[in-house]
């Protein structure tokens, strides 16, 4: 057991075979953008922060707050458009794309080459983190959107069974309820809402959730199961307690957290809110894959869109993009944050249960073909296609249109947002 630790820790500590670090900066200074201004985010976005000051680069710190980023994409839209890009900029599959196609982000291919970045980063990612053929983007992890958390005594007091489809999640949701605390802690804001309908989408099966999402299909848009997914987050509003519109996801965490709600059904940047509120899987919180989706993975990772800058700031902007594929960040950063390495090689040794489940539930998926962009982050459609699935889903959840409506609804806007 302590040999096998020692070499996970030795291997995670930057020994991976094949991979040495590069040092370009010595000095200099990146200016980053980004949304991760909660308190798990904040201590991971330290991680790297750190690393880079430990360099002699000074981090310029720009945040947006605003889960899921949309803000911090207006923000950058303004800077862009001033001429002024930040160095590096969070975003998120089709959006890095988008700004590929104006020509204004970088090339990390010098960095990329001498690490060997095509053969450790999963070709799920390499899609988006490349255009052209060229890398403009440093994937930082992989998150994954069908994960619901529970408080442990909740689940306990409920009954403690683990939900394994939807009549056993309605059920423990009912007891909650029956016990007095809030059965789901959900933020009314619409990524939030889409990242529930990502998860009861998939839940009808990895070949619906495609035709829906990847494919765009309209008769599976419009369709009778599509109705009945309305219907069941027409069933979840009801389990959200009446303060819910616009409250941010990590307040919805903590009310977990505290014991005030029982689940949320949340991405694993979730886990790093319990981890930094000192609560630990297994004791006081508890991690399942969205009931019924259980072997299929919806995805989005985080990545670092570098921008076009001068010679005076290249140094830096390409160390801070090999300082976030080192092995041993990829490690210490995703421990922190909920989510999974970016690279196939990073050892799971140093992730707790939560963690070592993503990491295999990510493998296993990506090998099963059961692995999907997330449509609620970014990773299945366009930005124009999936704000207008947001707008209906929203719409949907606040009760403003019936699930029938909510699915006719769902064609038209698809339509008229691929023009
Ligand atoms: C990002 C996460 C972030 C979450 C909430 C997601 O889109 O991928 O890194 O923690 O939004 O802000």
């Amino acid at each position: 057991m302590l040999r096998k630790l020692l070499i996970g820790t030795m291997l995670a500590g930057g020994l991976v075979a094949g991979y040495s670090a590069t040092t370009y900066a010595a000095g200099g200074s990146v200016e980053v953008l980004h949304w991760w201004t909660s308190g798990g985010e904040a201590a991971a976005l330290d991680v790297l922060k750190k690393k880079l000051e430990s360099q002699g680069v000074t981090w310029k710190d720009m945040p947006v707050a605003g889960g899921g980023g949309e803000q911090a994409m207006t923000a950058l839209r303004a800077r862009v458009t001033a001429g002024d890009p930040p160095t590096a900029v969070q975003a998120l599959g089709f959006d890095i794309t988008d700004w590929a196609k104006q020509g204004v982000v970088g090339d990390l291919g010098e960095v990329a080459d001498k690490e060997g970045w095509d053969k450790v980063i999963p070709t799920a990612l390499q899609n988006f983190a490349k255009y052209d053929g060229k890398w403009i983007a440093a994937p930082v992890n992989v998150h994954s959107t069908n994960w619901v958390w529970i408080n442990k005594k909740a689940l306990d007091a409920a009954g403690s069974k683990e939900p394994a489809n939807w009549d056993e999640f309605v059920a423990m949701l009912d007891k909650m309820k029956a016990n007095g605390i809030t059965p789901l802690a959900h933020g009314g804001q619409a990524w939030q809402d889409a990242t529930l309908f990502d998860a009861v989408v998939l839940s009808f099966g990895t070949d619906f959730y495609k035709s829906a999402f990847i494919d765009l299909d309209p008769a599976t848009l419009g369709g009778d199961k599509m109705v009945e997914a309305f219907d069941r987050m027409k069933k979840l509003r009801s389990y959200v307690d009446d303060d819910f519109s616009g409250r941010d996801w990590n307040l919805a965490s903590a009310m977990v957290i505290q014991g005030k709600a029982g689940a949320q059904m949340m991405g694993d940047w979730a886990k790093g809110e319990f981890l930094k509120a000192g609560q630990k899987p297994g004791t006081d919180f508890v991690c399942i894959r969205f009931p019924g989706t259980q072997g299929a993975v919806t995805f989005n990772s985080d990545m670092f869109m570098m921008f076009k800058v001068g010679d005076d700031k290249k140094a830096a902007q390409l160390q801070m993009a090999s300082d976030i594929e080192s092995p041993d960040f990829q490690s210490s950063f995703n421990v922190v944050k909920g989510s999974v390495p970016a690279r196939t090689d990073v050892p799971d040794t140093a992730f707790d249960d939560c963690g070592k489940k993503g990491i295999k539930d990510l493998a296993e998926a990506n090998a099963s073909g059961k692995l999907f962009g997330s449509m609620a982050h970014g990773y299945a459609v366009p930005a124009a296609i999936k704000n207008a699935i947001y707008d209906v889903v929203t719409r949907h959840f606040n009760g403003d249109i019936d699930s029938k409506e909510a699915a006719k609804e769902l064609v038209d806007a698809v339509a008229a947002a691929k023009g």
